[in-house]
């Protein structure tokens, strides 16, 4: 089972992990009730599988760290040329840049942020933001019960992409930083990203940048016809302070 490497939770969140789904409004249909069940069992159940995400948030009321440049980096909205170039590219078939290209093309979302390096046409890196004018686009999508709302304050920030050959030089982290800096201007006070547990790259980049691990996030997909076409159904439970001890795994700078 995928996440199966994730410690044991205690008698004590798994309550609170299904009262809080079911007081979110989670019980409101029977797969979300059968679903939350299901997430309470830790042993593999034949054609139940279980995604676990984790949710890390950063806090743009503090400072943002200085650091000095090693890139000429500019960032800005993308456009459609951009999207059928990233379309055309070498890269296409990987699953951010799909992901990139459904959150553009399917789902409408228009705040994707392109970083370029030097004066180059390509981008080097791109991430979207999804803020309060987004709230209404989770509804036609697969996994859109993931994402909380956003308020005019709040944001989140998904499809992180750095392109192969800029990879592990800092990239992802400059870009992050200056990302910030623009929506600390626009009024955005907390951010929010969400992280496959299995990604070991993106967990550790996440706490580089300093998002802080909130939660996680167990997505139960049930593999019978009459539920095959439904939402995604998620559970959704806070990260223990004993939980940060066991759960370093090497990952965490905590
Ligand atoms: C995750 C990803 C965006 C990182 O981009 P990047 O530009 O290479 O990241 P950075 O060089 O800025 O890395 C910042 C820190 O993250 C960690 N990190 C990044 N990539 C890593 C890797 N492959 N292995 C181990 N640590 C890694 C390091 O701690 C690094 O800091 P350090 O070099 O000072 O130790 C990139 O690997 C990528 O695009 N992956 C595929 C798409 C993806 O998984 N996106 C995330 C979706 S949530």
């Amino acid at each position: 089972m995928p996440g199966s490497d994730l410690p044991l939770r205690n008698r004590e969140d798994l309550r609170l992990f299904s009262y809080e789904d079911w007081r979110a409004g989670a019980g409101q249909n029977v797969s979300a009730m059968i679903a939350s069940l299901l997430c309470l069992i830790e042993q593999d159940i034949p054609r139940v599988t279980k995604d676990v995400w984790l949710s890390f948030v950063y806090d743009l009321a503090t400072d943002l760290p200085e650091r000095r440049p090693r890139f000429d980096l500019m960032i800005r909205l993308a456009g459609d040329e951009d999207i059928e170039r990233i379309a055309a590219g070498t890269e296409r078939d990987q699953p951010i840049v799909r992901s990139c290209l459904r959150f553009w093309r399917e789902f409408g979302f228009r705040s994707l942020y392109l970083g370029f390096v030097g004066n180059g046409p390509e981008p080097s890196i791109f991430q979207y933001v999804m803020d309060e004018r987004d709230n209404h686009r989770y509804e036609a999508m697969l996994y859109g019960r993931m994402y909380r709302s956003q308020s005019p304050e709040t944001a989140q920030v998904e499809n992180l992409y750095t392109f192969r050959h800029k990879r592990c030089r800092n990239l992802a982290l400059e870009f992050e930083l200056q990302l910030f800096r623009l929506l600390k201007g626009s009024g955005i006070k907390q951010v929010r990203t969400h992280i496959a547990v299995r990604n070991r790259a993106a967990l550790l980049w996440a706490t580089t940048v300093g998002f802080r691990p909130e939660q996680w996030i167990t997505m139960v997909s049930i593999d019978l016809p009459l539920l095959r076409e439904q939402r995604k159904q998620f559970a959704f439970s806070p990260l223990r302070e004993h939980e940060h001890a066991v759960y370093p795994l090497a990952l965490f700078r905590l």
